[in-house]
């Protein structure tokens, strides 16, 4: 994995970090909206606050802790980020995935990305956790725009697997071990701010969208353009627009995932432990 040739001002932040937090797990999580708590309670942790990071884009969301931490989840050792940035809040997408790319430099082979979603299916509901295996970019923007480096990664990536099929099986069968309910699905990513509208959920369910979020997405083509290793596992926090009457409200969004933390916490654990 480290054998690619990643930016100049990745392995210097790369080299920043190793710094300061010395050894470095091979594994990744990142943590999305309400789901900081999912690391809560690391062991022998190191951390650096991500805005000190050289390059590092600054998060603006509430709920974004940014911090990287390098410690043990229960005795698994991991490298967690805590705070990531998304394209809403003015970043392009190479500054998106920038946290991804630093992640592979540090060494880490295998990334979990989790992240908050609305649900369009109608058998999902609010605290059901959905793997993702496959997506649509529907941000209508690609962090490999721009010129390539071969040695970074091919010009045109195949996509036909973005998730990682070895990490999505490890993950199916931790929850089948743990009895776990979970879920399989296609997510849609859309740029946000805003919340969708009914008709842009219909228009998502018919063309296959499962769920509904607005991150991962570039975070998927980004590793999968380098061969790192990675799936997301979603938190369905909210029924997408027009899918139930209630109003959508961000404060909903972090409560639920929230609530949803013990047993994602134990699924986390174990498919960490087991990559
Ligand atoms: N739409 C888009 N992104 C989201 C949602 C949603 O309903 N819920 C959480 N993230």
């Amino acid at each position: 994995m480290t054998s690619v040739r990643l930016p100049e001002n990745v392995t210097q932040a790369a080299k920043w970090v190793r710094d300061r937090l010395g050894e470095i797990p091979q594994r990744g999580i990142v943590l999305g909206s309400g789901l900081g708590v999912l690391v809560d309670g690391m062991t022998s942790a190191r951390d650096v606050a991500t805005e000190e990071i050289p390059g590092f884009p600054p998060s603006t969301v509430v709920g974004h802790a940014g911090r990287l931490v390098a410690g043990e989840l229960d005795g698994v050792p991991v490298l967690a980020l805590k705070g990531r940035v998304h394209g809403y809040e003015g970043y392009s997408q190479e500054q998106v995935v920038f946290p991804v790319r630093l992640m592979a430099a540090l060494g880490v082979t295998h990334l979990l990305l989790t992240n908050a979603v609305g649900s369009i299916n109608r058998l999902y509901h609010p605290g059901d956790l959905v793997l993702v295996e496959d997506q649509i970019n529907l941000m209508f923007r690609n962090p490999l725009r721009g010129p390539n480096d071969p040695e970074m990664g091919p010009r045109f990536p195949d996509m036909s697997a973005s998730v990682c099929s070895e990490m999505a099986s490890i993950v199916r069968d931790a929850a089948r071990d743990l009895a776990t309910p979970l879920r399989v699905g296609v997510m849609g990513g859309v740029t946000g701010p805003s919340y969708e509208t009914p008709a842009e959920i219909r228009t998502l369910g018919r063309i296959g969208a499962d769920i509904v979020g607005m991150s991962t997405i570039p975070e998927l083509i980004a590793a999968r353009h380098i061969g790192l290793c990675a799936v997301p596992i979603s938190c369905v926090t909210n029924y997408a627009a027009g899918i139930s009457a209630q109003q959508l409200d961000h404060s909903e969004v972090t409560e639920v995932a929230e609530r949803a933390r013990g047993v994602f916490r134990t699924l986390v654990v174990e498919v960490l432990r087991r990559c």
